[in-house]
């Protein structure tokens, strides 16, 4: 089985780079940005012809929340014509496309977590391309699975949890904010996570469409600040702001919890609590 991997120099890209060495029948073709840019369709299809892949897990994505506000174009061009130059490629190859969207795709006006059909409602530019890219994919064809996430963060490429660090080993104190309420998503388990669904792919497939995935719990950017900090027995002190004293170029929503309950009743996954795999990616 052929499983090609777009933007594989960012977080989930070398994540899956990581745990690759677990999946002996699963042959892996990591492409970065230079190999395949997601923005040129035909460059997608060269790779493709040349690869012939089974699948293709789409992590390629423009990621910068807040630039987004003042590069739309950008953000548009990777965030939705990429994906849709992926979804038309997977459809001429006839390969299923595995594509990773955002909890950014909501406002966070829910009080209880969000279901795969809530509707969406993006507050920014960043979640607005995310949401047209789902869109895109799904004019184009039905053999994907969208993958909706949170709180990406991992022993790889840029994250909150490495920045907290950092910031901890320059100063004596930070300031987090305490009312963005939502759950961490630990990298690897996310990775994991999408080869259980390549490998449980059924023949003919029933089960497409989009799923929520995050770790399980719920906390504030100050909790999780706090718990890295804590796990890394950094003495500093933390104090916890509301999101008014933080003002950021794009909104986030105040509530972006995921209901995993799709994921996990469809592929038989269980999840990990936030505080335990933090506990693994600092280990
Ligand atoms: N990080 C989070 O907290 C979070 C939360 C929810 C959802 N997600 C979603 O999860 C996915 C993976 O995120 P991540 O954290 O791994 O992001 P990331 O670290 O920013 O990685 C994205 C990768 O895409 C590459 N890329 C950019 N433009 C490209 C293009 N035109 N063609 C091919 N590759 C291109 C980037 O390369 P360069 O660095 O060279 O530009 C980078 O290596 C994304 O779809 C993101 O929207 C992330």
């Amino acid at each position: 089985m052929v499983v090609l991997v777009t933007g594989a120099n960012g977080q989930l890209g070398q994540a899956i780079q990581f745990i690759a060495k677990n999946y002996l029948n699963v042959n892996f073709v990591f492409c970065n940005v230079t190999d395949l840019d997601i923005s040129n369709k035909e460059n997608c299809q060269t790779v493709f012809h040349k690869t012939k892949p089974d699948f293709c897990i789409n992590t390629a994505a423009y990621t910068a929340v807040d630039k987004a506000e003042s590069e739309p174009e950008k953000a548009e061009l990777i965030n939705v014509t990429g994906a849709k130059n992926l979804a038309e490629t997977c459809k001429e190859f006839d390969a299923t496309l595995i594509h990773i969207s955002t909890d950014f795709v909501f406002d966070g006006s829910n009080v209880k977590p969000y279901s795969e059909t809530d509707i969406p409602n993006p507050k920014g530019v960043y979640g607005q391309t995310k949401l047209d890219g789902e869109k895109a994919i799904q004019e184009v064809f039905s053999n994907y699975y969208i993958i909706r996430t949170s709180w990406v963060y991992s022993q790889f490429g840029n994250n909150f949890m490495k920045t907290m660090l950092r910031l901890a080993s320059e100063r004596t104190s930070l300031s987090v904010v305490n009312d963005q309420i939502g759950t961490p998503t630990n990298a690897v388990d996310l990775a994991d996570c999408l080869l259980t669904i390549i490998i449980q792919h059924p023949t003919p497939n029933t089960q497409y469409g989009i799923y929520n995935f995050s770790n399980e719990g719920q906390c504030s950017w100050y909790d999780f600040a706090k718990k890295i900090v804590e796990l890394n027995n950094i003495s500093i002190h933390l104090q916890s702001i509301p999101t008014t004293s933080f003002p950021t170029p794009a909104a986030r929503p105040k509530y972006s919890v995921l209901d995993k309950s799709k994921i996990k009743s469809t592929f038989g996954i269980t999840i990990k609590n936030w505080e335990e795999s933090l506990k693994k990616a600092i280990k």
